[in-house]
């Protein structure tokens, strides 16, 4: 969703690439991977909005300010603000997810980390996610999602009357959902997860099924991704009506009548994608923080980048009023 819906350009691609390869960062971790150098941080930023938005810019300015020296990168698909808009309503999610795992390969810096750490908006966790499990190269300490869609959503959301990217979109997915055209092109479309039409999900789903392992024939990297994560922090907005059911965001199954939590389901009992190997070992973290989707304050924003963000070798930090609270 649209977090943040400044379009105002603040950097472009190429000043972005110029700023990276002119950090210090990249000396020091080949020198010495024991130094308190913070990991870089991966962000992916939601539907409607794009990596060169200002309040996305702003959330990356306050993980540097709480851990300095954070080398922040914004996944774009589109190489400037506007297509990159554009590519989180259009476009395969396989080959958006390739092209983010190949720029995070290349990239001067985050290719020489011993490890990144990871921050997904709304769609952008559960294709964080799909980094993870595909690629993870360089690997994933810890991954944090607000409002992501782990386990689809059961209705698309509504456009803005003015927001015509957003309504075309729409509009040709009405009826559509399980085309090949949608599949291949339309983003929501591709983790849409209707447990009414489960079937014809498991045969369709061009991203969701696949990266959830729901398919009788599983693939056992993204198992292996997931467990090997150090957090998985998963943190649902308590009055979120924009992603449909909310509760996703914990890859909790909805079916119009009843929540079953993810510790109930296959998906878990079974350990499809690792996520109960992390539970096992405390790194499956449940959050919820009040409000909207994507209504975040800069309180939650940084109790999560100094617990979960910083140096590699950091002492755990156990943020004030967490322990218990929000993790089942
Ligand atoms: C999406 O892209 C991948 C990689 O190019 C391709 O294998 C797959 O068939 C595409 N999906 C659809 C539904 O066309
Ligand atoms: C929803 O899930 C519950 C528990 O698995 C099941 O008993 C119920 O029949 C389901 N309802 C629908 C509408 O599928
Ligand atoms: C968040 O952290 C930054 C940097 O440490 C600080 O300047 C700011 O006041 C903090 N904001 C809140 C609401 O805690």
């Amino acid at each position: 969703m649209a977090i943040f819906s400044h379009l105002k350009l603040l950097l472009t691609a190429g000043s972005l690439l110029t700023a990276a390869v002119a950090n210090p960062l990249k000396k020091r971790f080949d020198d010495d991977d024991d130094d308190d150098t913070p990991l870089p941080l991966v962000i992916w930023h939601g539907l409607g909005d794009n990596f060169a938005a200002e309040g996305l810019r702003s959330v990356g300015a306050l993980a540097e300010a709480v851990n300095p020296g954070t080398l922040v990168y914004y996944v774009h698909i589109g190489n400037d603000a506007n297509s990159d808009q554009s590519a989180t309503f259009f476009g395969n999610v396989t080959e958006q997810i390739e092209k983010a795992c190949a720029d995070i390969a290349a990239h001067p810096i985050l290719s020489t980390a011993p490890a990144i750490d990871a921050l997904g908006f709304s769609q952008g966790g559960q294709f964080l996610r799909g980094y993870v499990e595909r690629c993870n190269n360089p690997p994933v300490r810890n991954l944090v999602t607000f409002g992501a869609q782990h386990n689809g959503i059961v209705q698309f959301r509504a456009c803005k009357a003015t927001d015509f990217l957003c309504r075309g979109a729409m509009a040709l997915l009405r009826g559509n959902t399980w085309s090949n055209l949608a599949q291949s092109r339309l983003v929501p479309a591709q983790y849409f997860r209707d447990p009414a039409q489960y079937e014809q999900y498991l045969e369709n789903s061009n991203f969701l099924a696949d990266i959830n392992n729901e398919r009788s024939l599983k693939n056992p990297l993204y198992k292996k991704n997931i467990a090997q994560l150090e957090n998985l922090v998963l943190y649902m907005f308590e009055d979120d009506t924009v992603a449909i059911p909310k509760e996703s965001a914990w890859f909790e199954e909805v079916n119009g009548t009843e929540i079953t939590p993810l510790r109930a389901r296959k998906l878990y009992s079974e350990d499809w994608i690792g996520l109960r190997e992390l539970d096992r070992k405390g790194g499956l973290k449940f959050r919820t923080t009040p409000g909207e989707h994507m209504q975040l304050t800069d309180k939650v924003l940084n109790e999560t980048f100094a617990e979960f963000f910083g140096p590699l070798k950091k002492r755990s930090v156990v943020a004030p009023g967490v322990l218990g609270g929000g993790d089942l």
